[in-house]
């Protein structure tokens, strides 16, 4: 059976367009918009094109938007001029704009808040004196601090950043937010003993390494509504370590994720880069599956869901869209992880959810990397 088949189309329709919540947001349907930087924003600032881009896609059946990375308030979060900033009056009226429309096009929104420790490197702007900070100051793969390893003063003032983003997602009217906590940037720094070489509460053993994530969980937690939606996404793989891993048995694993969701944590959004691989041996469960079943919390997978032929760039995809989706629906209908993200084939396609959910198979076009130059 393929998913060609009309029976195969409506079941993609009915396991699809099933609402679920989130700590009280409903959620109208399972597909996620992933996150993905665009830099399209001048001066930090989302403009009218960022406004239809997101508002394009809620309104062609993505059930929940995860905005690119927007950084939080702090002069080392980020190095680019054309990221979207979460801080200062033009910025978050821009954001507010976003918000609205997604709203009004029917779906949900969470911005994801983020900060790049040590992958910044000073000079850029748009804070360019800034230092680069992380756990240990330590670039991925490097022996020698090229940065600042973060005081308690830094310590403090990022926690305070993301919790202060936290505070205007709310009052701005999105449905929560989303913490980047994966793929090498600054939480992640400190969850992976790569980068993480400190030797006080802030390092060691895996629970020490999530000190810092969970103070950032539990400081956002206390800035926003008790059913205001907090996301925490995290990655084994590093942007520039691919074979990286920050946990080697469910039991790692569940050493990480325990901290985090005793801090407050509503939902987990685990990303791997191929969606169907199983995470550790002797199980089929993907991250988000074990994630899922160690916390009890609802999880997101995402990874090359909808890309078809070959794709030779940083997320090479395996096998074609058709096989993706129907193994899909078997994992989201066997309750493996509740959101399934689609980053490229939403680039490529606005229109890509409102054609799976309606079984227009025939109508998606495989994946080319030319879509990453424009915003439509
Ligand atoms: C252009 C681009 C930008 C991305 N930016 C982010 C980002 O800002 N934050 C993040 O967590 N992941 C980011 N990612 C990763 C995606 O969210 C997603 O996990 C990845 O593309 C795999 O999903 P896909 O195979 O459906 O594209 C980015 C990916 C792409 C292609």
């Amino acid at each position: 059976m393929t998913v060609t088949q009309p029976a195969a189309a409506s079941r993609a329709a009915q396991i699809l367009s099933r609402p679920t919540s989130i700590n009280g947001l409903t959620v109208p349907n399972r597909i996620v918009m992933a996150p993905m930087t665009r830099m399209f924003s001048p001066g930090g600032v989302p403009g009218e094109d960022v406004v239809s881009y997101y508002s394009r896609r809620a309104g062609a059946g993505v059930g929940l938007v995860v905005t690119e990375g927007t950084y939080v308030g702090h002069e080392s979060a980020g190095q680019s001029d054309r990221v979207p900033r979460f801080h200062g009056e033009e910025q978050l009226a821009g954001w507010a704009k976003v918000a609205d429309a997604v709203h009004a096009a029917g779906g949900a929104i969470v911005p994801q808040l983020w900060h790049i420790g040590m992958v910044r490197q000073q000079g850029q702007p748009p804070f360019a004196e800034a230092p680069a900070v992380g756990p240990s100051g330590l670039r991925i793969g490097a022996d020698e601090a090229t940065g600042r390893a973060m005081t308690r003063a830094d310590l403090d003032d990022v926690i305070g950043a993301f919790a202060e983003a936290a505070a205007d997602a709310e009052r701005i009217g999105f449905d929560g937010v989303e913490i980047h906590g994966a793929h090498g940037y600054l939480v992640d720094q400190f969850l992976w003993e790569g980068t993480n070489r400190r030797t006080d509460a802030y390092g060691g053993d895996p629970v020490a390494r999530t000190k810092f994530g969970a103070e950032i969980v539990a400081a956002v937690r206390e800035k926003v509504s008790a059913d205001f939606p907090v996301i925490f996404r995290y990655s084994q793989w590093k942007q520039e370590a691919y074979d990286a891993r920050l946990a080697e048995s469910p039991q790692e694993l569940e050493a990480i994720l325990a901290p985090l969701a005793a801090a407050g944590v509503d939902a987990f959004h685990a990303s791997t880069r191929r969606y169907w691989v199983p995470e550790f041996d002797g199980s089929d469960l993907n991250l988000a599956g074990w994630t899922k079943k160690l916390t009890g919390k609802p999880t997101i997978t995402v990874g090359s869901v909808g890309l078809d032929g070959e794709f030779l760039g940083a997320f090479v995809g395996q096998g074609s869209a058709l096989k993706g989706i129907d193994d899909l629906l078997d994992r989201l209908e066997a309750e493996e992880f509740d959101f399934v993200a689609v980053g490229r084939a939403l680039l490529q396609d606005p229109e890509w959810a409102a054609k799976v959910l309606d079984g227009r198979f025939g109508e998606l076009a495989a994946y080319d990397a030319a879509s990453l130059k424009t915003l439509s």
